[in-house]
């Protein structure tokens, strides 16, 4: 079952009109929320980071918090699996084909639910192999904008190479994955890119950095250029969907050992154990 504008209805039965500016231009923002045991993970956050996405393309809020909450439990309730991948999408509506925005145009809303599938026993075993590339995306990596036009062909780079994902860098310094934010294990430090204009700010990137501190891990978030990427002792990717990923080969070579090191290890356990308590009180 999915939600689109004020209804709940099977797939199948979902329909938008042509010129609706998702279509035309990729218009919009989206969010992806993982839900567990049938709550959803950092909702706040979800909703403000929406709200960021939002102002950064000046289309207004159509719901208050409150009512996104009441949106999202009903679609969870609506659907079978006790893990689900909710994915909201807003667009500034349907309109003749003109640039500029529209007047009077309510804007598209919709919500579909999947299952939520994260990384399995044996990929958190042996890791990923990821790629590098220049990312050439623009200047406004912060919003969620459903054109991703760019990051569909950096990741698709990776699979061509028949690796999991493309670690970008702008002028040789690290930026994030093609849909997952990277951070870095340097000698004895956890490094992460500053959260700017050049990179998603991940909901889990957040959590990693909170737990990180919580643990009593050195960390520093700061720019990290190409050279100590490829020098890493551990490498990990983070996304809602794939929580805390090690790849452990870059364009063919081991990061590292090859295997998930003790920074991977401790913050996969950590991010489990976090994951389940916010669950048990929720
Ligand atoms: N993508 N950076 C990019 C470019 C992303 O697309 C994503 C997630 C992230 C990680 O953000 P978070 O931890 O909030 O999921 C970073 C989602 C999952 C997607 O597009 O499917």
């Amino acid at each position: 079952m999915i939600y689109l504008n004020g209804e709940y209805m099977p797939i199948e039965e979902a329909r938008i009109p042509v010129l609706d500016r998702g279509f035309i231009f990729g218009d919009g923002v989206y969010e992806v929320i993982p839900v567990y045991s049938r709550k959803p993970f950092r909702i706040e956050e979800h909703l403000s980071r929406l709200e960021h996405s939002l102002n950064g393309i000046r289309l207004e809020n159509p719901h208050s918090g409150e009512e996104w909450k009441s949106i999202i439990h009903r679609l969870i309730a609506l659907n079978e699996p006790e893990d689900q991948s909710l994915y909201l999408h807003i667009t500034r509506g349907v309109a003749k084909r003109d640039h500029a925005f529209p007047k009077g145009v309510k804007p598209t809303i919709f919500m579909m639910s999947n299952p939520l599938v994260t990384p399995s026993p044996q990929t958190l075993e042996s890791g990923v192999s990821a790629i590098t590339a220049e990312d050439n995306r623009w200047l406004r990596c912060d919003i969620k904008a459903i054109s991703l036009l760019p990051n569909v062909l950096l990741r698709q780079l990776a699979i061509d190479a028949g690796a999991a994902e493309t670690l970008l860098f702008r002028e040789n310094l690290l930026t994030e994955g093609a849909a997952s934010n990277i951070f870095v294990v340097s000698g004895n430090t956890l490094l992460a890119p500053p959260k700017d204009n050049l990179m998603l700010p991940g909901i889990t990137y957040d959590v990693v950095l909170e737990l990180a501190q919580g643990q009593g891990m050195p960390f520093e978030v700061r720019r990290i250029s190409k050279e100590e990427v490829c020098s890493a002792s551990e490498l990990l990717l983070t996304s809602s969907t794939r929580e805390v990923t090690p790849i452990t080969l870059l364009d063919g070579k081991a990061v590292g050992s090859g295997k998930p090191g003790p920074f991977f290890a401790r913050l996969h356990d950590a991010y489990q154990a976090f994951k389940h308590a916010v669950m048990r009180r929720a």
